[in-house]
């Protein structure tokens, strides 16, 4: 083979792994609103679920210290600093009464969504079935295709009981004959808002027990459920502890919490070998956060209930402003969620044949208010626009004036 030829063989690689990824949700209006902020708009965007504020100096401060110990920025290999394992069982101990081995059942990971898609990546293969919502937050979709597994949805809406929904799906797969290794579940949910009582908890946990598939349950907004001081866990929904130990894991984060999303901080507890399984593909990927950062999470998971329950407090808040604003504004059918930091609006009736993604974009061209279009989240969720409620009161009331002159501009 000729050297010449070299450029034009490198160019011809594939890479069907990523190639096979469509644009990841939150990029997919980043064209639409570069060009309205390029012609000088003032653009309200609600898109991405960014928390807007800064951690409590309290946290800050005790980054600051750790930076200044010359220890803390040596590679720190294992599952996460002790410190913070301690913290994460101690959390656990105070709200929910759950025990956690802080060495074989706690592992640290650089926020949620890289605990859930490296978990994905250490538990599947090709030719395994994940059950999983639709629409979902896109990991829990993206994460068991990413590993080869194949995805059977389940609906994830307001008018069917979690526990039947996963029920349906898991007998869809059997009726075809198959299997589902692993059921992926988040309450409260992201995009739809909605929560779960224990009982409903209790209830989805035994279906997927009854199955024998393993359950991951994401609960990234343990603190942002508007009718509880706590979402419920699934060690803590009424069966025993020790049970939902045999096949389960939960999936937590700082990021909403304490606002602390660029810190990428999460965890995930429970079995032990789906915990070892994380933890040794994570030896193989990283070395995980830098410790100051998990210092000062361990901080907040110890002294930082009251700044979780002020936060929680205020998207409560920014949701009633948001929702009462919306139906002013002639948006009808907006119900204010449970849980979480969004609002999930079916489509107003003259986009409903259009879809999310042309009225996401029109509202970023013409009112200049950008939100999440639902079809990004799965097929599920297109009839819907999700808004992230990550502006005060104020800047929301402007935003609903001009989705009411938009509004009245389509009918
Ligand atoms: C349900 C859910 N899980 C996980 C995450 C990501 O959390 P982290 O920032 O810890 O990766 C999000 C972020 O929006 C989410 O909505």
């Amino acid at each position: 083979m000729a050297c010449r030829d070299m450029p034009t063989i490198a160019r011809s690689w594939a890479f069907p792994r990523a190639d096979s990824l469509p644009p990841y949700a939150f990029v997919t209006t980043d064209a639409a609103k570069a060009e309205a902020l390029a012609a000088g708009a003032d653009l309200i965007d609600l898109g991405l679920g960014n928390p807007d504020r800064p951690p409590p100096p309290a946290i800050v401060e005790v980054l600051h210290a750790g930076a200044n110990v010359a220890e803390n920025h040596r590679y720190h290999p294992g599952s996460g600093v002790p410190e913070l394992r301690q913290a994460i069982c101690g959390w656990y101990q105070r709200r929910y009464r759950t025990t956690f081995d802080a060495e074989k059942e706690v592992v640290v990971c650089l926020g949620a969504k890289e605990g859930i898609s490296h978990f994905c990546f250490a538990a599947l293969s090709p030719g395994d079935i994940v059950v999983s919502p639709d629409p979902c937050y896109p990991i829990h979709a993206s994460g068991p295709r990413i590993a080869g597994a194949e995805v059977e949805p389940y609906e994830a809406r307001a008018a069917i009981a979690p526990a039947e929904a996963v029920a349906q799906a898991l007998a869809r797969v059997e009726a075809r004959g198959g299997r589902a290794k692993l059921v992926i579940a988040n309450y409260p949910q992201n995009p739809t808002g909605r929560g779960v009582s224990r009982a409903e908890l209790m209830e989805l946990v035994r279906v997927v027990q009854q199955s024998g598939a393993l359950l991951l349950h994401d609960l990234a907004y343990a603190d942002l459920d508007f009718r509880a001081r706590f979402a419920p866990s699934i060690f803590d929904c009424g069966m025993p502890e020790a049970e939902v130990k045999e096949f389960a894991v939960e999936v937590c984060s700082l990021s909403k919490s304490y606002n602390m999303p660029g810190w990428r901080v999460g965890f995930v507890v429970g079995n032990r070998r789906m915990v070892g399984a994380l933890a040794h593909m994570k030896s193989y990927l990283d070395y995980g956060g830098f410790a100051p950062l998990q210092h000062a999470a361990a901080w907040a998971l110890t002294h930082g209930d009251r700044i979780a329950s002020d936060l929680r407090d205020l998207y409560r808040a920014r949701a009633a402003a948001l929702v009462e604003g919306l139906r002013e504004a002639g948006w009808a059918d907006v119900a204010e969620p449970s849980s979480t930091m969004f609002v999930w609006a079916p489509l107003p009736a003259a986009w409903r044949e259009r879809g999310s993604m042309a009225a996401v974009k029109s509202l970023i061209e013409r009112a200049h208010v950008a939100a999440s279009p639902g079809v990004c989240f799965g097929p599920g969720g297109d009839g819907y626009v999700r808004f992230a409620l990550i502006e005060d009161p104020p800047r929301l009331r402007e935003a609903c004036e001009r989705i009411r002159r938009w509004l009245a501009e389509e009918a």
